[in-house]
């Protein structure tokens, strides 16, 4: 059967990667999460105090760094690493979530793990979610899905996934980690996050999370 890319972008935390997850596995497709990779950089560049300002620095640091996606049986999950150790769990801390998209906005960075993603999904059959897949990883991916949701919506959604992970963040602390990333994402000059013009609109500040996987698999089902 003809495998295809599906790439969904769009605002911090509004149900992409919960939809990018269920949809892989509806599909028996890879399922890559190109913000983990984002975050994974950002965590190495914060443990070795990288200057962001000095472009050697920065591209020193990109060439000691491999992340790497690895399967946990356990769980099934699908787990970030970082040189080779599993950072699945600090990359979602809020020092991460504050610092990812000044790391994100770099140049250099952007070049590296764009290239990395097509290379992950080189014989298609995967479902990416991140910022800039259908613009500038696969702008040629055969189903593209924009989605966004009301702010207040998904603040409390991320709060309440923090406070399952033990981590308890001020409502409002997160509105305005949202805002900023959101803000920085879509006016950087490199790959900045924007809505492919052939890609559909998702609103997922009233709907379920069946109807969200629901929207791509009818889209799916109709480029097959
Ligand atoms: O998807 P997630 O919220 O984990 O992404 C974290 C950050 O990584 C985003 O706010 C953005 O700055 C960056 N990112 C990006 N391009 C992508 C995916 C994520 O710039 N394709």
């Amino acid at each position: 059967m003809k495998k295809i890319v599906v790439a969904l972008d769009g605002h911090s935390s509004c149900g992409k990667s919960t939809t990018a997850k269920k949809v892989a596995q509806e599909l028996g497709y890879a399922y890559i999460d190109t913000g983990a990779m984002y975050r994974a950089v950002t965590l190495y560049f914060l443990e070795h105090y990288i200057d962001l300002t000095n472009p050697k620095k920065v591209q020193e640091a990109l060439d000691n760094i491999e992340v790497t996606f690895h399967r946990n049986s356990k769980t099934g999950r699908n787990e970030v690493f970082l040189n080779g150790l599993n950072v699945e769990d600090e990359i979602r801390k809020m020092y991460i979530s504050d610092k990812v998209s000044e790391v994100s906005v770099l140049a250099p960075v952007r070049h590296a793990m764009v290239a990395e993603q097509k290379k992950m999904g080189k014989r298609r059959g995967v479902v990416m979610d991140g910022r800039d897949i259908g613009t500038a990883v696969f702008p040629d991916a055969e189903v593209k899905v924009f989605m966004t949701a009301d702010v207040g919506i998904r603040a409390k959604r991320r709060q309440q996934e923090l406070f399952e992970k033990k981590q308890l963040v001020p409502y409002d602390e997160i509105v305005d980690n949202l805002k900023k990333r959101d803000f920085i994402d879509s006016t950087r000059a490199e790959s900045p996050l924007k809505k492919a013009e052939d890609a559909h609109v998702l609103d997922t500040s009233y709907i379920t999370v069946d109807e969200q996987v629901d929207f791509v698999l009818d889209l799916v089902a109709s480029a097959l």
